[in-house]
């Protein structure tokens, strides 16, 4: 089946390529995989996101590349164009639209922390980490987090950089830099890995990260202190391998739309798969020899990299310039993620609104800065309670300000868990499902293209039994334990 794209289409399989790694790699694998393997406590945490990558991260970006470039739409019509085709209900749109609502809930809090990691280009080019112990460091991050003001002005500057980009089309522009800033980027972590190396706290990162202690991913502390068994841990892997991937919400599907026929569908995937682990691995190998060689905690959260890489940039010769192109190219990476996380609206915007690209990027960059402002405030520590009390307070004296449970959260850690651990993986069900289950298996292998009729037995089995069964059984034991909590 030939369908052409109207936005145009990738000059080669490699630009696709480039274009998938640059929405992959991202802030997802520098501030998140380091900061999120510390809270889980290391190496059992990350076995499990690589087996996720491995049954299911692989198999469903295979899925949505081969739906994308069927399809050759925005997500949403791909999807209602080929329900209709293989006469199926339109319900299968579900990925399309839950994509939508995910991309967006994602880049409004998203843009501030590369907000952030403006504010640190500038800061690290500024000399402001010389010399400075990790505390030191600490108190420049949390000054810097306290003024509300200051964190909108660079959120603002994001949306802006993203939303000029996306106007002018994905792929002006796009290809040429990743090509070249993404290996940049790759060098400079490889510098810093070298010089954790050298460092004391090398060898107990190593054991971090690579000896899987299960009883640190299972027994976790719960909000009275207690520490109780968990499979919390294995929910936020199985996200994350979603979120590192780009995955369950159309980013590499809409990529795959303009992707040539001829291509090699799972060359492309594991090449991209392959890049992104390694870019995450790289960057706990970087951070993590800092914290045990200063002794501060894995788990300090969403701070941790702002915490933990300044202290070195303040302390190696020449280290003013390396933080400010390290924080350049973090930038540069979120800034390709970014892009690809809006992409799935505008394009359905401009086929069904017979938009512009420039007022589709305009109206949707103006909802993500306003909604940025929530997570903006997250960020300067207001919590669920503290916005529920003021609401109350509204209408009734309130004596006591609403604490514990889930009014200890704030609005980011609701989004990103509202997105992470149940849109993107309910998308990436649906899709497996649709390729799996609904699609004749015809069709599928024609649009597949398999050379070898083994590796296509593999796949296709991988994708109709142990990626939907792997999905729904940690869904299923979340709820369960969510309920019994
Ligand atoms: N994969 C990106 C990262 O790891 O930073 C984030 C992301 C981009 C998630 C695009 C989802 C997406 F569709």
């Amino acid at each position: 089946m030939q369908r052409d794209s109207v936005h145009g289409i990738w000059s080669s399989q490699f630009a696709f390529i480039l274009a998938a790694t640059g929405s992959a790699v991202g802030l997802g694998n520098i501030w998140k995989f380091p900061y999120i393997t510390g809270e889980y406590g290391g190496g059992a945490f990350v076995l499990v996101y690589l087996l996720f990558v491995l049954i299911l991260g692989i198999p469903v970006m295979m899925a949505e590349i081969l739906l994308g470039r069927r399809g050759r739409r925005s997500p949403i019509n791909t999807m209602r164009m080929l329900a209709r085709e293989e006469r199926a209900t339109r319900l299968w749109c579900f990925p399309g639209y839950a994509g939508v609502l995910a991309g967006f809930l994602i880049l409004s809090y998203y843009s501030v922390v590369a907000g952030e990691v403006i504010a640190y280009v500038f800061r690290a080019a500024a000399g402001v980490f010389e010399n400075q112990t990790p505390d030191g460091v600490r108190s420049i991050l949390y000054s810097f987090q306290g003024n509300a003001e200051n964190l909108l002005g660079w959120h603002t500057i994001f949306v802006v950089m993203t939303m000029l980009v996306v106007a002018r089309g994905v792929r002006s522009g796009l290809e040429k830099a990743v090509r070249f800033l993404m290996p940049l980027l790759v060098i400079l972590l490889l510098m810093l890995v070298f010089y954790g190396m050298t460092s004391s706290g090398f060898d107990r990162a190593v054991r971090f990260l690579f000896q899987p202690d299960f009883n640190k991913l299972f027994y976790r502390a719960n909000e009275s202190g207690s520490v109780v068994f968990t499979l919390e841990g294995v929910w936020v892997a199985l996200g994350h391998a979603f979120f590192t991937l780009s995955l369950g919400m159309g980013a590499i599907m809409v990529y795959g739309a303009y992707l040539h026929r001829d291509a090699s569908i799972g060359r492309a995937a594991l090449t991209v798969a392959l890049a992104d682990t390694s870019v995450g691995l790289l960057a706990g190998l970087a951070i993590f020899p800092i914290v045990f060689s200063n002794n501060m905690a894995p788990n300090a959260g969403p701070g941790l990299i702002f915490e933990t890489l300044p202290v070195v940039f303040g302390a190696i010769p020449g280290g003013a310039l390396v933080g400010t192109m390290f924080f350049a190219l973090l930038l540069f990476a979120a800034w390709t993620s970014a892009i690809s996380l809006i992409e799935p609206a505008v394009a359905w915007l401009v086929e069904s609104r017979r938009w512009s690209r420039a007022r589709a990027a305009t109206v949707l960059g103006m909802l993500v800065w306003m909604l940025g402002i929530a997570s903006i405030f997250s960020a300067t520590g207001v919590t669920l309670g503290d916005i529920a009390t003021r609401i109350v307070s509204l209408f009734v004296v309130v004596e006591h300000p609403l604490r514990g449970g889930i009014y200890d959260s704030n609005w980011f850690m609701l989004i990103d868990t509202l997105t992470t651990r149940i849109l993107l993986p309910l998308g990436g069900l649906t899709v497996v499902l649709f390729v799996g289950w609904r699609m004749r298996i015809m069709a599928v292998r024609d649009e597949a293209g398999f050379a070898s009729r083994r590796l296509f037995r593999l796949w296709y089995l991988t994708l109709r039994y142990l990626t939907p069964l792997a999905v729904l059984a940690v869904f299923i034991v979340g709820i369960i334990e969510g309920f019994l909590r």
